[in-house]
Parts: C-alpha cells; structure tokens; sequence
C-alpha cells in the first residue's frame, strides 16, 4: 500500500476529529479530505487537487498560508528559547513585547492587560472567570451567573459550553454551569417578532434587560456574545444592537464579554468587531487570527474597569488562580507579534473593508439565483449561505436531501473550499485574499449551486 493509502485508511483508524462520529468516520466513503500542502490562499489535498482555500483553514489562517515573516518568527524563537512558562516568578522577553503590543493595539478600546491561553475556548473560560472573580472582589458576590446568546457558539470547555446557544454542542456533557441563561439571537431571517432591524435589536436588547431584572442584577456576572455571530451561521446584528446592550450592561453592573475569536483582527472589516459597532466591552476572548493561526493562541483582553479593581486589592483575593503550561508560548507570541506588525503595516482590516462589499453583494444574488438559498448574509469577509427547502415558508432542507453537502462536495471538485455548518455554507477566505480571488470564489461557488440544482 503506498503513503497516500495508508494515511487515507489510517485516518479513520486511529484519529477522533472534532465534531465528528468516531464510527460514521470509519465508514466507508466518510474519508474526510487530506490537506497537505498550503500557499498563499490556497490549499492542496494529498491526491494534488488545488483548492481556493474558503475558510481561511478555520477561521484562522488570515495572513494566508505561507506568510513568510510569520514564518521566519516562528523558527527564530525556536532557535532563541522554544519554550519557558510565564508563571509567577518567571516571564520571556515576547510574552512581554506581546501584552505591550495587543495592549498599545487595544488601547482606544480601553483595554489596560492582557492574560494568555492557549485557544478561542481558553479564551472565553478566563473571560468568565475572571468575571465572576472581578464581582467578588468588589463585594458582589451573588454575581455568578451569565446570559448569552442562542445560536452563540464559544468554544467547548464546561464554561464556553453552558453558555453557548446550540444544544448540538452541549446536550451530550450536561448538566453544564448553574445560573446560565439564554435569550434570542438578533437574527433577522429567523426570529418571532419583525422583520425591521432597528425594532429587532431594541426588542433583543429589552429582552436582556428584563432577563437580567428578572434574575436579579445582583445575581448576574456577565452577558457575553460574538459581534458577529460565526459558527452559529454568521448572523449579523442590527446596527443598534451592540450600543443597546452596553447600556442595559452598563445600567445593571453587568460585565460585556465580547466573544472576538473569529471577529477579532480584522475579519469583519475593522480590527475588532465591538469597534464594528463602536462598542468598548469589559472582556475580550481573542484567538485564531491572533497568530494567523500558525501557533495555537488565545488571549483575554482585560479593560481599565476590569484591571482597576484586581490593582486595588490589597487582601490577595485578586491573585488570577488560572492559567496554562503554555500561557504566553514564546513560539505563539512571536507569531502573534509579526502577525500583528503585518495586519498593522498593510492595513488588512482596512483591505478587507474594500473588498468585501462588492464579495457580499455578488454572493447575495445567490438567493436570486438558486432555489435552495433562502439567505446569504455577512459581513467583511465572513459570509453564511443558508439553504431552505421552502423560501416562503423558510422550512429547512430535510436533512436527506443534503443539500449543503452537495453544495460544498460540488465546490470542491471545482477547485474551492468551503464550509458545512448545519443548513449553512459558511465561507471565511483568508484576509489578504486579492479581488480576482474573490471574484473567482465567487464564480465557482455560483457554479457549484448551479450544477446542484440542474442535477435536482
Ligand atoms: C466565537 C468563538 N469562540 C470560541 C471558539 C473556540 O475556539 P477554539 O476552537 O480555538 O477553542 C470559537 C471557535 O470557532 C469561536 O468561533
């Protein structure tokens, strides 16, 4: 048996994937797809098929997969020191540079620190921590619980699960956290109440509010959401949304955990989502385009408020019990520091606002032109294609007739990669991604729909 065979039948053998059925990946024909080589935007499987890389490996990978200087960073720290933790009483010279750096970066948001982790999960549980953690050191401590979004989606330690908004992700380790609630997503196409956006947020944003009076505000620790709902389907708020539920935040003594691990660094068009909305959060979790994903990475963003009150503690309950072997990996920080120089130097947040709107206006006409997509809707260069059985009734596709897949096994045969999320195809390119790329994402993507529904 040749090495493409053997990897080919060993994948399945002994390899557990995410979100994924150890058996079904044993079945025959489940073989997922082998990426072995990466460049620029583009991506090839072991068998040499050449792919427009959709989704930015996972949301992650924005500087493109061969971005030299994030390279060379990487192999100089690992000549320079491979690793040494930062614990107390020892530190490196790039988990400093980096807090410095992600501090001077986030400092019209109002962030004053930085803590260190290893991923978007990790990210979110020292957010929630150090949340309750802040609360008790002032004195309020009844301040436990969180509420969150339905269809949010954080990560998947016991934290990010109980308050992520999809029972696919927490129905198999319940019982989560006591004290987590959740109320309806701002989601346009699907919600019970209206279809203008302004009414839509105030009415979410009220819910929150009478949430959080009916738990007792003294009772609740935080309210943490995406800026832009990702894995969930991409679901962009109405404008108002953000500003509303910082002042209902605000109002209660409620911390604003913004979730930015996809939105963060540029993804949506500016370097961070809350700035979409021109919103200053409590907390941030940070991660994937923090190191242009070539290092595992999370961070949690700390703002003044935050900080004031762990510098004011003189009674030592301000001690961050928390953290990771790896917090601060010098070889993630150095790639985190040139990925950082690089998303700066070339203004990619701000390339991403030029190109994306002709990107998310040309894939919009898919609801025109296929008879399976009921919404296209997203923002930057994160778009989500939701596919209905009925567009007047909305009724989501039977899970037979597997459009979605279809859609996405079809792209992939002509040369792109995108991503299945339930009903939706989910498309996150790399950021530096140039305007004849997109434009032929686009044509291919239209191709792929086109050649489904013929086949119909
Ligand atoms: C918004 C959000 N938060 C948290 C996470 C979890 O990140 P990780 O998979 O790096 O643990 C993700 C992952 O996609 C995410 O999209």
């Amino acid at each position: 048996m040749n090495t493409i065979e053997q990897l080919k039948r060993d994948n399945a053998q002994f390899l557990w994937h995410p979100m994924a059925h150890p058996k079904a990946m044993k079945a025959e024909g489940a073989r997922p797809d082998i990426i072995h080589r990466g460049e620029g935007c583009w991506v090839w499987d072991i068998d040499g098929h050449k792919l427009l890389d959709g989704v930015a490996g996972l949301w992650s990978c924005n500087l493109g997969h061969s971005c030299k200087p994030v390279r060379d960073a990487i192999v100089a720290q690992l000549d320079e020191l491979p690793f040494f933790n930062t614990f107390r009483g020892t530190t490196h010279p790039r988990a400093i540079e980096l807090s410095r750096a992600l501090v001077d970066l986030m400092r019209p948001d109002g962030v004053a620190a930085m803590m260190f982790s290893n991923g978007g999960s990790d990210a979110v549980e020292g957010a929630l921590k150090l949340a309750r953690q802040y609360h008790k050191l002032r004195g309020d401590k009844d301040r436990f619980k969180f509420i969150a979004l339905k269809q949010g989606y954080h990560g998947v330690h016991f934290g990010g699960m109980s308050v992520n908004g999809n029972s696919n992700f927490r129905r198999a380790y319940e019982p989560l956290l006591p004290g987590v609630f959740h109320i309806d997503s701002p989601w346009l196409y699907r919600n019970a109440y209206t279809q203008d956006p302004d009414e839509l947020g105030r009415i979410v944003a009220a819910q929150l509010e009478r949430e959080i009076v009916f738990q007792g505000p003294d009772t609740v620790a935080a309210f943490i959401a995406e800026p832009i709902q990702g894995a969930g389907g991409v679901i962009v708020p109405p404008a108002n949304f953000w500003p509303l539920v910082r002042e209902v935040c605000s109002r209660h003594g409620v911390l604003l955990i913004a979730d930015e691990v996809v939105t963060g660094f540029g993804r949506g068009g500016a370097m961070f989502g809350t700035r979409l909305w021109d919103v200053k959060a409590d907390l941030w979790c940070l991660a994937k385009g923090i190191s242009s994903g070539y290092i595992p990475l999370g961070a949690t963003a700390i703002s003044d408020k935050v900080a004031e009150v762990f510098d004011a503690d003189a009674t030592g309950a301000g001690q961050v019990s928390h953290g990771y072997t790896y917090s601060a990996h010098p070889v993630a920080a150095a790639a985190a520091l040139a990925t950082l120089q690089i998303l700066q130097a070339e203004d990619v947040p701000g390339h991403v606002a030029r190109v994306a709107p002709a990107f998310q206006q040309r894939l919009r006409g898919l609801e025109q032109r296929s008879p399976f997509v009921g919404n296209v809707r997203g923002k930057g260069l994160m778009l989500g294609i939701e596919m209905v059985a009925d567009k007047a009734t909305k009724t989501p596709p039977p899970k037979s007739s597997d459009i979605p897949a279809r859609v996405a096994k079809a792209a992939y045969r002509r040369g792109l990669m995108v991503r299945v999320s339930g009903a939706n195809l989910i498309l996150s390119p790399p950021l530096v991604i140039s305007e004849a790329e997109l434009d032929l994402l686009c044509g291919t993507l239209e191709a792929a729909f086109d050649e489904v529904a013929a086949g119909q």
